[in-house]
Order: C-alpha cells, then structure tokens, then sequence
C-alpha cells in the first residue's frame, strides 16, 4: 500500500502539497492520502503528481497515526455531539481522526461545551456549520433536529457527562443535543468523561445501565489520573484513536469471513525477574501482535490475545490476557486452547532467571565477586503448539532474526511444527523494533513470499487476508 511521510517532505513539494490541499478544501494528509490512492506522488518540479508509491507512508503528523485507507466508516456520516467536559478538547482530534479517514462529520455542541472549546476551531475542523441551538429558525429551516439525527449513520456523543446521560436515559429533550438523541432511531456511541466519583455514583451506574439496555454503545471511560489535582480513577473520555476504532467497527458492514473460529495471539516482550523490581526484557513494543489480533478480531474470528507487558491498549472486542513472564504466557497459551489458528508474535525471553531472588538484590561495597544470573530455558511454547495430538489447523510463528534471515527462519518453521512463518530482519538499523513499520517475509511450505515496507496494521491485514484465503480454500478442498 502505498504511503507517504507529510514530515518527512521537502520544503517545496510541502508548499506545492499545502496549496494543493488549500485549493480542495482538504488537510494536508487528505490531499496526500487522496493522490495516493489516485497512484500519485507529489512532484514540486512541475507541479504534477504522479509515479510509484510504493515505499512512501502518509503518517499525521501530530501523532504519527498511520491512516487505515480501508477505514470501515469512509465516506459514512457521524454526527458529534460535544458536551461540556474538560475532555471536550479531544473531541477536536476526534474530528481530525475522522476527517483524515474520509468521514463526514457533523458536530452539535451544548451550552457548556462552549465554555471549554469554540465553534470557531470545531467548524474549521469539521469543515461543517456547527449546531447548537434547539430553536433557532435558520437552523430549522436548514436542517433541524430531526434531520440531524437521522442523516447520521452513527451518532457519537463524547464526551458525554453525567447530565447528558441522565437526560437521555430518561427521555428528556431540552437541548439541541438530547433533542436530537431522542429523535434518533439509529446507532449511538457514548464516551463518557467525569469525574470518577460521579461515574461510581449510583445515579449515573443505573442511567449507564439504562442506556446500554436501550442499545445504546458506551466506550470506556478509562482509568487513569483526572485532570483535576490529585484525582485518578476511572472517568476519563476514551482515547480518540479507541473512539475512532469503535466507529469503524460499529459501522462495519464488511463481510466476516472468520467467524467461528478460535484464534490465540501472543504479542509484546516477556519479563523475567532477577529480583523484585528488576527484569530481563527485550525491545518488542506489541504492536505488530496488537495489530494482527484487531485484525483478526475485525475479520469476525473470536481472539484471545495473551499480551505480555506492553504500554498498548487493549484492543476492544476481543479477550485480552495480560502475563508478565514466558512461563505465565505458556500457562495463558495452554488454558486459551484448543483454537483454530495459533499465532506466536511475541518475542518471548529464552530464559528464565532460575536464581532470582525473592528480595532486592543489594551491592556487597568492596566486593569484587562478579554478580551472575543462572539462566534456564523457557518452555518453547510455538513449538509446544505445533507438536500437540490435537494440533490448531493453522500455527503461525514469527522469527525475528539479525543474520540470515531466510535460513534462519526456514529452520525454524520446521523445528516448530509451524506452518507459516512471518521473518523480519530485526537488526537495530531496520526500526522495526518499537516501530510502526515491519518488512517480512512469509514462508511456507509453498516457498517465501516477500513483502514490501509497510505498517503495522498493514501486514497485519495482508496475514488475515492470506489466513482467509487458506480457511476458504480448506472449505473447497473437504
Ligand atoms: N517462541 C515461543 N517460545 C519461546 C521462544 C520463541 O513460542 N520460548 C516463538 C516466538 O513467539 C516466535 C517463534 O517462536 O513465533 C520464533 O521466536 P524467535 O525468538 O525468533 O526464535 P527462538 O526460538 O527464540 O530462536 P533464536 O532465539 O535462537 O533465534
């Protein structure tokens, strides 16, 4: 797939992509996005647009957020509806996160989300007139709260307060925004933000209760520190990127072509203690397993995704298991079984401390003794699957290699009992390690396809494509 890296351009093909983007009335990495998807690159000389694309990556530039061009809620209609909340400032990026990926958005804001963010910057960000009045004649006569509710294909409210909640969950309507959620007949999305005590209340905990029993969706909220001082709890809005996610799954009408099957997905480092506070780790971030996992999940397959230690969310709708060591992730592996499809993306330590000890290991001043950790092999747990009496149809390792990459992995999957194998060649200058791109190869018994630099989240699509491909062709074969 075919990207590009805004930052990354040189000044005049930025300026020539700039006014492009001003003449369409688009952002920057819509314009860029749009000219990829037309096979297009930007050429400053001429001011044309147009060659190969193949190792180019659009990536935003505040948050370095690949965009998904396959983004299930494309050209669909979200109406926003902001409520007053200090978390109001996200919303702003929700718009953007929406925009970007080609959703059209239309923003309803209350009263007191005026007081945390302006019409101002929220209409330049939506590109759109933005709502706020129940009874204003122009308004009526151009849209009204009926329309608004029911030309959306979703309506999100986030952040949604206390007092929308208990306004909507009890029918009442004397705003633009409950006017227009009691108007609908359609899907809502609520992210609640307050504050943790407000959502623990049990008013709010039976509106919750109400609102989901009425079908309504509610994301989050997460835990974590408030932004008043020393608060923390559970209360904040979900992150943008989760809400943008949700849509997406939400308005996904895309067929499920793995429903009712069992998938395990192993991902991120494990930790093996020396002590109790330290560890012996490795560089994996998690991301290429969390991506394989949303995706799988995306695809209608039931996923239980054994995540070792990772500063990654949880990816919503499927199981997520968190352990610490190889031994916990082999104990998680083996009671998530038997499944369907098994895919070991983690890096799993190779050892285990055997000498660790129970309390902190103290410096002996003067000693000049070397200190040493007795290391034992972890259990292999890909190669525990791929041996089993009753063995998952399809068993997928990774192997992340420094040095030949090819022969390496080829003896891997044949020590392993692995039908595939996804290689990279992790070596420190590749940034694979920790980053969002990943150039693999995959191996099988059919030979060695090689893929080009892509995201994340774009190899993990390209495996569930190829697993589809193998279950439906399984089908035709019985
Ligand atoms: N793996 C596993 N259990 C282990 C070690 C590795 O399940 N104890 C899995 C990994 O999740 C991956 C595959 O085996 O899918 C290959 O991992 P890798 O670290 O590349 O291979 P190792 O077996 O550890 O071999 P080496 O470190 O010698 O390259």
């Amino acid at each position: 797939m075919a990207t590009i890296t805004v930052r990354n351009l040189d000044g005049k093909t930025k300026q020539a992509l700039r006014e492009r983007a001003a003449r369409n009335g688009h952002s920057m990495e819509e314009e860029a996005r749009l000219l990829l998807n037309a096979g297009s690159i930007l050429d400053h000389e001429n001011q044309t647009f147009s060659g190969s694309v193949d190792a180019l990556k659009v990536v935003d530039e505040a948050s370095n957020v690949s965009v998904d061009p396959n983004y299930p809620a494309r050209g669909k209609t979200v109406l926003l509806i902001i409520c007053g909340g200090i978390a109001a400032y996200k919303s702003l990026d929700l718009i953007r996160r929406l925009k970007e990926r080609c959703v059209k958005v239309r923003v309803v804001m209350t009263h007191a989300a005026g007081e945390f963010i302006t019409p101002l910057s929220v209409g330049a960000l939506s590109h759109s007139k933005v709502y706020g009045e129940l009874f204003n004649r122009e308004d009526e006569q151009d849209i009204g709260h009926i329309r608004l509710a029911r030309e959306a294909d979703l309506i999100v409210v986030a952040p949604a307060t206390a007092n929308i909640m208990a306004k909507i969950s009890h029918g009442i309507a004397d705003d633009l925004a409950s006017a227009v959620l009691l108007a609908s007949n359609g899907k809502v999305l609520i992210a609640p933000a307050m504050n943790p005590v407000m959502w623990n209340n049990p008013a709010t905990r039976r509106n919750a209760d109400t609102l989901e029993g009425d079908g309504f969706r509610i994301i989050g909220p997460n835990s974590g520190e408030m932004a008043e001082q020393s608060e923390a709890g559970r209360g904040r809005m979900a992150e943008p990127m989760e809400i943008v996610s949700e849509i997406g799954r939400i308005l996904d009408t895309r067929a499920k072509p793995l429903l009712g099957l069992k998938v395990i997905v192993t991902a991120g480092p494990t930790h093996e203690p020396i002590d109790p506070v330290r560890y012996i780790a490795n560089r994996s971030s998690g991301k290429q397993g969390y991506a394989i996992a949303s995706a799988l999940s995306a695809a209608g397959a039931q996923v239980n995704l054994v995540s070792g230690p990772v500063n990654l969310n949880e990816p919503e709708g499927l199981n997520c298991i968190r352990v610490e060591s190889a031994e916990e992730m082999f104990q998680a592996v083996k009671s998530s079984l038997p499944a369907d499809i098994v895919i070991m993306v983690a890096a799993v330590a190779d050892w285990r401390v055997i000498n660790s000890a129970d309390e902190k290991i103290k410096k002996k001043p003067g000693s000049r003794n070397p200190v040493s950790l007795k290391l034992a092999e972890n259990p292999d747990i890909l190669k525990f699957v791929g041996h089993l009496d009753q063995r998952p149809e399809l068993v997928i390792g990774f192997a992340a290699e420094t040095q030949n990459v090819i022969k390496n992995a080829k003896a891997k999957l044949k020590r392993k009992g692995a039908d595939w194998i996804v290689a990279n060649d992790v070596s420190p200058e590749t940034g694979i390690m920790g980053g969002d791109n990943n150039k693999v190869k995959l191996l099988s018994s059919d030979g060695v396809e090689q893929w080009p630099v892509l995201a994340k989240d774009q190899v993990a699509r390209r495996l569930v494509e190829k697993i589809i491909s193998y279950f439906e062709a399984a089908v035709i074969d019985v």
